[in-house]
C-alpha cells in the first residue's frame, strides 16, 4: 500500500480498489475479479449501493452545472475515479468549453485511463494529477494542479464520495480546511460522503472496504455537516443526493440512498 501521502505507482491486483469497485457498480469494465468479488459482497449486505453510486454520480453532474452557471471556470475534482462519461470536464464544456479541470486521482490505474482519454480530443485546459489527499498541500502544490488553477480566481473543489477514504485518525476536517483555505472567496466547495445513519447497519461494507486499497468510513449526518465549516451552504443544504436540486422528480428508491451531498459557497 502506498504510504500516506504517496500515491500507489503499481496497478495493485490482488487487494479489491475502491475505483475499480466504484466502475464495477457504476456498470464499467475497468475492474478485476477481486474486485468484483468484493463488490458483490457489498451488494448482498447493503443493496442500496446500486441506486446510491448512481444516484452520487447524477449530483456530481448537477452539482458541476451548478457551479459553471454561477460563473465557476476552474474545477479541482480530488477523488476522479476511473473515466465514466459524463466527465467533469464534459459536463463543464457543455455549458462552457473554456472551463479548466484538474482531477486528482491517487490510484494508478485512473490515471492511465484518464490519461488516455485526455488524448482525446476537445479536453483543453485538462490536467490529470496523481496525488493523496491525505497530503493536501502536496495538492495544492502539485505543479499539475497549478498550470490548470489559479488560486487568485474562484474555484470548485470538488470532494465527491473521497472523504469517506479519510480515517478520523488523519483528520479528515483539517484537510478539508487546508484545502479550503487556499481558495478565493466566491469558490465552491462540492462534497458527497457516504453516511452512516440513514440505513441501520452498514459494518459489513466498511469491512470489505476495510480489506481493500482504501478503508471506508462512514459518518453521520452532522459530521458530514461540519467539512462545510466556512462555507455558506446553498440550498436545499446537505442532504440525500438524490435530493439536491433534482432535474425531475426523484425516483421512487431516491430514499434508500447512503449518500448526503451538498454545496458550499465561501
Ligand atoms: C468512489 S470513487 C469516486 C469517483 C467520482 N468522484 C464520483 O463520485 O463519481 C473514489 C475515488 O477516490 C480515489 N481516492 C481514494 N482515496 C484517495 C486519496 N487518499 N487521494 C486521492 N484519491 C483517492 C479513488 O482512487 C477513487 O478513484
Amino acid at each position: 500500500m502506498a504510504d500516506r501521502g504517496t500515491p500507489a505507482e503499481e496497478i495493485d491486483t490482488s487487494r479489491p480498489h475502491p475505483a475499480r469497485m466504484y466502475d464495477y457498480f457504476l456498470g464499467g469494465k475497468d475492474n478485476y475479479e477481486v474486485d468484483r468479488s468484493a463488490a458483490h459482497r457489498i451488494m448482498e449486505t447493503a443493496p442500496e449501493v446500486l441506486v446510491s453510486v448512481r444516484e452520487n454520480r447524477s449530483f456530481m453532474n448537477r452539482a458541476v452545472r451548478f457551479l459553471v452557471h454561477n460563473g465557476i471556470r476552474q474545477i479541482l475534482d480530488i477523488g476522479t475515479g476511473l473515466p465514466t462519461s459524463p466527465n467533469v470536464h464534459e459536463i463543464a464544456h457543455s455549458i462552457a468549453p473554456d472551463v479548466r479541470v484538474a482531477y486528482v486521482d491517487n490510484d494508478p490505474i485512473v490515471n492511465v485511463h484518464a490519461n488516455a482519454l485526455m488524448a482525446g480530443k476537445g479536453v483543453g485546459h485538462t490536467s490529470i494529477v496523481m496525488a493523496d489527499l491525505h497530503d493536501p498541500q502536496a495538492v495544492l502544490d502539485h505543479p499539475g494542479v497549478r498550470k490548470v488553477i489559479d488560486f487568485d480566481q474562484p474555484v470548485g473543489l470538488s470532494l465527491v464520495a473521497i472523504v469517506h477514504f479519510i480515517a478520523d485518525a488523519q483528520d479528515p476536517w483539517g484537510v478539508v480546511a487546508t484545502l479550503r483555505d487556499a481558495l478565493p472567496a466566491g469558490s465552491y466547495l462540492v462534497l458527497s460522503h457516504t453516511a452512516n445513519d440513514i440505513h441501520p447497519d452498514r459494518t459489513e461494507a466498511e469491512a470489505v472496504y476495510n480489506s481493500s486499497t482504501a478503508a471506508l468510513k462512514l459518518r453521520t449526518h452532522a459530521e458530514i455537516l461540519r467539512f462545510f465549516d466556512g462555507f455558506e451552504l446553498v440550498e436545499p443544504g446537505l442532504v440525500q443526493v438524490p435530493f439536491w436540486r433534482p432535474d425531475g422528480e426523484p425516483a421512487h428508491d431516491a430514499r434508500a440512498v447512503g449518500y448526503y451531498g451538498g454545496v458550499g459557497r465561501l
